[in-house]
């Protein structure tokens, strides 16, 4: 699939998403939907060959992403309720299969996050905001509600702090952000990159299978009885000993020396020059 919403780069195993509708400030509508679904599917693929070991998401221009678009949602209005419930369903299944990759997601926000872009964020692992970007679930502003990004940004942010946001549609900081959970690091416009980067540089330390397992733990073991989750938790770490990565990781250690996946990722950025 070509994309016209979307620009993607990659950068050795780190790619780069862009959300290019800069004209309404990257506003999502059917076409993006569907690119970002197909996108979210090429990704998961060369993740599992780690051909990818990190993305980073981010937008084009003033702003991250202003949410759903306001022009293609006031047409749904002649929607039939099935048709509504398609589309509702192809958004959920976009922020699914991101919410999903088996690597790290980083979320780079400058500007605002807004309705479904502050649910872009909350399918992200990671989130660097810029110090004055501006973040809501503001879908009650509009007489609608943040109904299908409710479970990604529940599993952020709480009950008590979507009780407030959810229901006012108030606009809030990158510093509230941080506090509820939904961004990780606050910085200036200058620090951005850096911040990100570094985050990328981080998780390039970390084994693939690793962070693919270590991300796929939270959601299998979250909100479950100890005693519930004790096997799922108990055979995730025995396999990931008996592998050949785990191994590794455990071997390097001991030989004082860096594990072969560093090492890989070195010969991918030598071959670049
Ligand atoms: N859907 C469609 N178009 C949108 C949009 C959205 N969600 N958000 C912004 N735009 C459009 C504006 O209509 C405007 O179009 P125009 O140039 O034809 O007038 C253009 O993008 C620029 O918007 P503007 O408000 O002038 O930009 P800004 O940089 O001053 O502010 C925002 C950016 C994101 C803070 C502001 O546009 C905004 O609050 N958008 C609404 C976000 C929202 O409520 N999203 C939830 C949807 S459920």
């Amino acid at each position: 699939m070509a994309y016209s919403h979307l620009l993607s780069t990659r950068d050795g195993v780190v790619e780069r998403l862009t959300l290019n509708r800069p004209e309404v400030r990257n506003a999502f509508n059917e076409h993006v939907i569907a690119e970002l679904t197909d996108w979210a599917a090429r990704t998961r693929e060369a993740a599992v060959r780690h051909d990818i070991r990190a993305t980073v998401i981010a937008g084009t221009g003033k702003v991250f992403c202003a949410g759903a678009d306001v022009t293609w949602m006031s047409k749904t209005v002649n929607y039939s309720e099935e048709e509504n419930l398609r589309d509702a369903m192809a958004m959920s299944r976009m922020f699914a299969a991101i919410d999903d990759l088996p690597l790290a997601v980083i979320g780079r926000i400058q500007g605002a996050a807004l309705g479904g872009g502050a649910g872009l964020a909350a399918v992200c692992d990671i989130v660097v905001a810029e110090e004055t970007a501006l973040f809501g679930f503001t879908e009650t502003k509009l007489g609608i509600l943040p109904a299908v990004i409710s479970p990604f940004a529940l599993a952020k942010i709480g009950q008590a702090a979507a009780r407030e946001l959810f229901l006012t549609g108030a606009r809030f900081s990158a510093r509230r952000a941080k506090e509820i959970g939904l961004v990780h690091e606050v910085v200036s416009d200058a620090e951005l990159d850096a911040t990100v980067d570094r985050y990328v540089k981080e998780i390039l330390t970390a084994g693939p299978e690793a962070v693919a397992a270590a991300k796929a733990l939270i959601p299998a073991v979250w909100g479950r009885p100890i005693a519930d989750a004790m096997p799922a938790t108990a055979a995730a770490i025995a396999a990931r000993r008996v592998s050949a990565e785990g191994q590794e990781g455990l071997r390097a250690f001991l030989e004082k020396r860096k594990p072969a996946w560093i090492e890989d990722t070195k010969a991918t950025e030598d071959t670049k020059g």
